[in-house]
């Protein structure tokens, strides 16, 4: 009997051989090489000329290098993966971090954990993107939204808890924007229920909540690397972390019950059934690439600086909107919240302002200042209607949600601004403001 392997994912790990697994795959060639740095880096407007030449110049070195060096024998699930993963776990303080297609499929495998099936209630906020309920709809689950905090617009736990019932298996709390939920009511409710608490994190890696990281809270967590997040793995990328002994399963979980830890007879590995909380499972294909853990292992040294310019940025605009009445300025960090800064949450007092945020949104729009159109409550959605929602009376019970959507908010962008820029927006809110309070 050969000695038992760590429980891994990792196929083809076929290690230094002759004829290894690698000489099977299509190698990537020299102009696929410039392809991508092409791709990655395009010319700057009115600078073609000078990019060609330098292109030419990259070419060259490119010609040199792929005499002395060798394609890259993994591109899914290796070194780079297992690197990322230990990091992220270490940084995350979770036993377990896995790296995913996407944050949504963190959802699903931790929805399968929970055993989640048709009939069975997961809370979310009204206030979130869709992608918190594609699972749970997908699998006829029923999806309950909870009222939203005014203030911060994330799940209020006070509604959260007038909404559970018996067939309450999941509470998903969205921490929107990157600034936490007050997970503290809302780990008690589960514990007293027995409720799988799944993080969406999607805003939110590097966030913490009373000294704690986000997505360590939870049960489970799950961050999204999307192009338009804090930082990214090459456009797509999620990663999902736990506590729980489960985690070890993870391997399994993202890659189709894959194990490789055991053999069957003539074959390099067994395909198992996934043990989750409530029975088995059969898990999907999540797996995601090399190339990507690589970006996401450099950008995440990155991490502090980027979110500490985003905070930065975030206490301008405070400092700058504070001052006028009728704007609702954010909340920022304090002893036991730290946010990330992924999205700026401006609100207003419609009444203060003489308008509604409607207003508002068009003349920013005018002024060229883009806004994330990303967070309309999801009972307007026609999904949950063609499945059979009342979603008027889902409405009904969610007023600060309607309110905040139709009269109140909108997020703005918090990325790297030159100053001209920050200031620009800042103007560009307080002028808006000021010709809607002169009803103009
Ligand atoms: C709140 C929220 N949850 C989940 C997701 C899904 O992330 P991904 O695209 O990585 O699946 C997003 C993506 O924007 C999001 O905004």
């Amino acid at each position: 009997m050969s000695e038992k392997k760590t429980v891994s994912d990792f196929r083809y790990n076929s290690g230094e051989a002759k004829v290894s697994w690698a000489a099977i795959g299509e190698i990537i060639r020299q102009d696929e090489i410039i392809g991508l740095v092409k791709f990655l880096m395009a010319p700057a407007g009115g600078k073609e000329k000078e990019y060609d030449a330098q292109v030419e110049k990259v070419e060259a070195e490119i010609a040199q290098l792929v005499k002395v060096g060798k394609p890259a024998g993994k591109l899914s699930l290796g070194n780079q993966v297992q690197q990322l993963e230990a990091k992220a776990a270490k940084f995350l303080g979770a036993k377990y971090a896995t790296f995913l297609t996407n944050c949504t499929a963190g959802f699903e495998i931790a929805h399968q954990y929970a055993g989640l099936k048709a009939g069975d209630e997961v809370i979310v906020p009204a206030i979130t993107f869709i992608a918190t309920i594609a699972y749970p709809l997908s699998v006829g689950a029923k999806v309950v939204l909870a009222d939203v905090d005014p203030q911060t617009l994330n799940m209020d736990p006070k509604d959260v808890a007038r909404k559970i019932t018996p067939k309450t298996k999941v509470i998903m709390p969205v921490h929107i924007g990157g600034y936490p939920v007050d997970l503290d009511p809302i780990m008690k409710l589960a514990k007293e229920h027995d409720i799988t608490v799944i993080e969406d994190g999607a805003h939110a890696f590097g966030g913490s909540y009373k000294g704690r990281m986000i997505g360590t809270i939870g049960h489970f967590g799950a961050f999204s690397f999307h192009e338009v997040k804090n930082i990214t793995s090459l456009g797509e990328g999620g990663i999902l972390c736990t506590n729980l002994d489960f985690g070890e399963e993870f391997g399994k979980s993202r890659f189709l019950g894959l194990d490789p830890s055991k053999q069957i007879q003539n074959w390099l590995y067994d395909v198992v059934a996934v043990k989750g909380k409530q029975g088995l499972f059969v898990p999907g294909n999540h797996s995601s690439t090399e190339v990507q853990a690589l970006c996401l292992l450099a950008q995440m040294d990155r991490l502090e600086t980027i979110i500490a310019k985003r905070k930065k940025a975030a206490e301008y605009l405070n400092g700058r909107l504070s001052q006028v009445d009728g704007i609702i300025t954010p909340m920022l960090d304090d002893e036991n919240i730290k946010s990330t800064y992924h999205l700026y949450l401006l609100q207003i007092d419609p009444q203060k302002v003489g308008a509604d945020v409607q207003a508002l949104k068009k003349k920013l729009q005018d002024r060229g200042v883009v806004q994330i159109p990303h967070f309309a409550p999801l009972y307007k959605f026609s999904v949950l209607r063609q499945l059979g929602y009342d979603t008027d009376a889902i409405q009904a019970t969610c007023p600060v949600a309607e309110e905040a959507f139709n009269h109140r908010f909108t997020h703005l962008p918090l990325y790297d601004f030159t100053d001209d820029q920050l200031k620009y927006l800042a103007d560009a809110v307080i002028d808006a403001v000021k010709e809607l309070k002169a009803g103009k």
